[in-house]
């Protein structure tokens, strides 16, 4: 576009005018604020799930998120309703880090060493296919909000838990509930192979070996540095981060939980904040108030988020009116069938 920043806004807001309530803007909580001041409904990811579910009256989602998240307002909504993601691009690194062919040779093997012993679970940054693979197998997905509820439910049903694809927050959720480290291997999709040293009989989790890429970044030095410089700050982070740095955090929770916290905390209080930057700069905007920072100085952006911009949505939303949609989401119906077990059984944990 060589429209200036106001005439794309202007566009934008005529368009979301015209349309009504046949569009819905769902926009995660990492979106730029460019994009995040048009979104009719901001979240994290269980709630945007939950509102893509209940939305039976837009005809039009235009998701800004990443290309998972768009996956799952798919899955979850009717048939006729149509699921854009303004830049295809918009990917996310850890859902990147498991794909089903993966998944596949590791559960054979894993069936192999521990017979039916063990209930899939994944975060919902994951493929629409993994979570097939997930709800094929009687397991659930998971959010950051909801990890302790599902894996407590998961350990009702079998006596090991797979945790696809982050393995921090796998290791974070399970080590809350009680689960010693020692009783944690991790599972290497690269070599196929268990990394455990004790005898595997006593293993009670297995964290497959992925990450994300933006809060392993947030380091336990980061930490050091802000007690050292701010005595009186207390630090938040989202469970995706390192089993030390969130040890070394006085709290964690998902973009809801650390938004909430900040919400109800006093005028004058300080905090540093160890998630993604785009959110990091939301919360000190609407805090005046307080003294807040990045716990890594350098900002960590989500550089998939990013790529949901202005110009994109502009984008998608003319090509809806001009009727040539382009970036639709539609997950195949044989791995949508399998994807919803697994999505409906959080949804009805949580
Ligand atoms: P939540 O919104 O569930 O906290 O997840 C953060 C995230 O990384 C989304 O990609
Ligand atoms: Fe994926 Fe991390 Fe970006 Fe979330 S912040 S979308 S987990 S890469």
């Amino acid at each position: 576009y060589t429209l200036s920043t106001e005439e794309m806004e202007n566009r934008v807001r005529a368009i979301k005018e015209r349309l009504g309530d046949q569009l819905f803007i769902p926009g995660h909580h990492y979106q730029k604020e460019e994009v995040v001041q048009f979104s009719d409904s901001t979240g994290d990811s269980l709630q945007l799930a939950q509102v893509a579910a209940q939305n039976k009256k837009a005809k039009y989602i235009v998701f800004c998120g990443v290309h998972f998240m768009a996956e799952t307002a798919d899955i979850l909504t009717d048939e006729e309703q149509i699921v854009i993601l303004p830049d295809m691009r918009a990917g996310c690194s850890m859902a990147d880090m498991a794909d089903h062919h993966q998944t596949d040779r590791a559960w054979k093997i894993l069936q192999e060493k521990f017979g039916d012993t063990i209930l899939p679970l994944t975060y919902v940054n994951s493929t629409a296919a993994i979570k097939a693979f997930v709800g094929r197998n009687n397991g659930s997905t998971v959010t950051s909000s909801n990890a302790k509820k599902v894996v407590e439910w998961a350990f009702t049903q079998k006596e090991r838990i797979l945790f696809l694809p982050d393995q921090h927050l796998g290791r974070n959720t399970a080590f809350d509930l009680g689960v010693p480290l020692d009783q944690m291997a991790i599972w290497n999709p690269i070599t196929d192979s268990l990394e455990y040293e004790g005898d595997e009989k006593d293993i009670k989790v297995i964290l497959w070996k992925g990450h994300c890429s933006v809060h392993e970044n947030f380091t336990v030095k980061n930490i050091e540095n802000v007690r050292k410089n701010h005595t009186d700050m207390q630090i938040i982070v989202h469970p995706e981060c390192s089993r030390e740095v969130v040890a070394a955090s006085d709290d964690n929770g998902s973009t809801k939980y650390i938004i909430d916290q900040i919400e109800a905390a006093p005028p004058g209080s300080k905090w540093a904040i160890g998630t993604e930057m785009n959110l990091v700069q939301r919360i000190i905007k609407n805090h005046p108030d307080k003294e807040i920072i990045s716990l890594n100085p350098y900002m960590c952006p989500c550089l998939t988020m990013n790529r949901i911009d202005l110009p994109h949505l502009l984008w998608s939303l003319e090509n809806i009116e001009k009727g040539t949609i382009d970036n639709i989401i539609k997950v195949e119906k044989s791995i949508a069938i399998d994807a919803i077990k697994a999505l409906d059984k959080m949804l009805l944990l949580a």
